[in-house]
């Protein structure tokens, strides 16, 4: 990571510049959340080649996991605490691990990393945090100029029918589908007693299917399963 400054207004537009990493990373559902075997199988069975790419990265939880499976792979973020939290946890790996990790400040809008990979990975909604179709866009078409040929892309993010359902107080946006959200985290003190902490909001994008099928073919990315 280079120390130069980057522009960060992104993350202050969906939030992520108004909370602290730890609360987030402690909450009881995020410690026990375990994405690698599932990654891992969906890799073993579709993926042409070991060099992957992950948006929004956070921590690294997966990025660790892929790794340790023999994976080289990159980690891309635009928060320096989150990618801190990243490296402090990548530090603890053997070598052989930490050697085919890299870590990357960049906006997923508009990094150019000079290389290509095999299966770039946007998943936890971090699509959501793009709060305009050209936003939006400029992800889609930065993965497409990452793919390797062949190359696999694998988005999750949340459809404005099911999100909007959850429980909860929000305002929600329905002509630019954003909905904003003051955060919540429970957190568990050294005596087990549940605390409920507010700080920070978090805005993010709700996006239909037929929406990002459209967004998708505008990139030049061809939808194999949905
Ligand atoms: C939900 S967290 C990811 C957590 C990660 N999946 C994990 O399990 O640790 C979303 C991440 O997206 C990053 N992010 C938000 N907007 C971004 C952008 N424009 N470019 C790159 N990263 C961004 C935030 O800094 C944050 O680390």
């Amino acid at each position: 990571m280079s120390n130069s400054t980057k522009d960060t207004s992104r993350l202050n537009r969906c939030g992520w510049s108004s909370f602290r990493p730890q609360l987030f990373l402690n909450e009881p559902g995020r410690k026990s959340r375990d994405l690698g075997s599932a990654f891992i199988r969906l890799l073993k069975d579709y993926s042409k080649g070991k060099r992957i790419l992950e948006l929004c990265c956070g921590a690294g939880k997966l990025l660790i996991q892929l790794a340790r499976q023999g994976y080289d792979v990159v980690g891309l973020d635009l928060s320096r605490k989150m990618l801190e939290v990243c490296r402090r946890e990548v530090e603890k790996e053997p070598e052989s691990v930490r050697k085919r990790i890299r870590l990357v400040w960049e906006d997923m809008c508009t990094f150019e990393l000079k290389e290509t990979y095999h299966f770039i990975i946007l998943e936890d909604d971090g699509f959501g945090y793009l709060l305009t179709q050209e936003e939006q866009l400029a992800c889609l078409r930065r993965v497409g100029m990452h793919l390797s040929s062949p190359g696999l892309f694998f988005l999750s993010c949340k459809t404005p029918d099911l999100e909007l359902a959850c429980q909860g107080s929000y305002e929600y946006d329905p002509l630019l589908q954003i909905k904003k959200e003051a955060c919540k985290w429970d957190t568990i003190d050294e005596h087990g007693n549940k605390r409920t902490v507010e700080e920070g909001f978090e805005r993010r994008k709700l996006t239909y299917p037929c929406e990002l099928e459209l967004l998708l073919e505008i990139a030049g990315l061809e939808a194999l399963h949905r």
